[in-house]
């Protein structure tokens, strides 16, 4: 499975890849306001910065909500650095876009999936990647690992190659579960990976094995 970090912040970016697990890097409008990116020029440099420190595909996404401006955007974006993945929005002007990107072989990542239907739909469309949002599914009292489970089935029985990226990941269970499932990809903060590391056994464990060694060395 494929470690995707959520986020438009260079340190954590940066973190992670000396932690030596990451795989690509995902980001939003949400996530760039967060970091106080804005204007075209900071937006697209912020873009370039994180594909020059990951080593794997960075998810980009279009601002436009009509075809023709989701092209435009999408190609400008992927003009930027051969890492970028346009990511489009499950919406008919998106669809069709994604349609267009991957006749042209450029890769995209269609977010904001909440049903198997929308994610047949940017299959179909040649989507690299579908984004269901696991936690924003579980805000609103529905089950958002059942979605990725029904995605990760209905493009097996059919042999999709657009890949299931888990995004909305919010803690450590949800990432595990989704390994249990078989998604391809999961996109989470650096919180979530850091927290994969941590079990008070391993710690209690440590402090015995030092402690033990010290006391025979000293
Ligand atoms: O990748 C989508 C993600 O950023 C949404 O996460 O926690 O805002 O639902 P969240």
């Amino acid at each position: 499975m494929k470690f995707f970090l959520d986020t438009a912040n260079l340190h954590e970016i940066r973190e992670a890849v000396e932690l030596g697990v990451l795989d690509g890097v995902t980001t939003n409008p949400s996530l760039m306001a967060k970091e106080g990116i804005r204007g075209l020029d900071n937006v697209m440099a912020h873009y370039r910065q994180i594909c020059e420190l990951v080593d794997g595909d960075v998810s980009a996404e279009v601002i436009a909500t009509d075809y023709d401006g989701i092209v435009r955007e999408g190609e400008a974006l992927a003009e930027l650095h051969p890492s970028i993945v346009v990511k489009v929005p499950m919406i008919r002007d998106g669809i069709k876009a994604i349609k267009y990107f991957a006749e042209k072989g450029i890769k995209t990542n269609c977010t904001l999936i909440f049903t198997a239907g929308q994610a047949l739909l940017a299959a179909k469309a040649g989507a690299t990647y579908v984004s269901p949002f696991v936690g924003r599914l579980d805000d609103i009292g529905q089950d958002g690992l059942q979605l990725v489970e029904q995605i990760v089935q209905i493009f097996s029985n059919y042999g999709y190659p657009t890949e299931v990226l888990a995004a909305s990941v919010r803690h450590v269970p949800h990432l595990i579960q989704c390994a249990e499932i078989g998604a391809d990809v999961v996109t989470c903060p650096l919180s979530v990976i850091s927290g994969l590391l941590n079990h008070p056994l391993t710690d209690k464990g440590l402090a015995t094995f030092l402690a033990d060694h010290k006391r025979v060395n000293a």
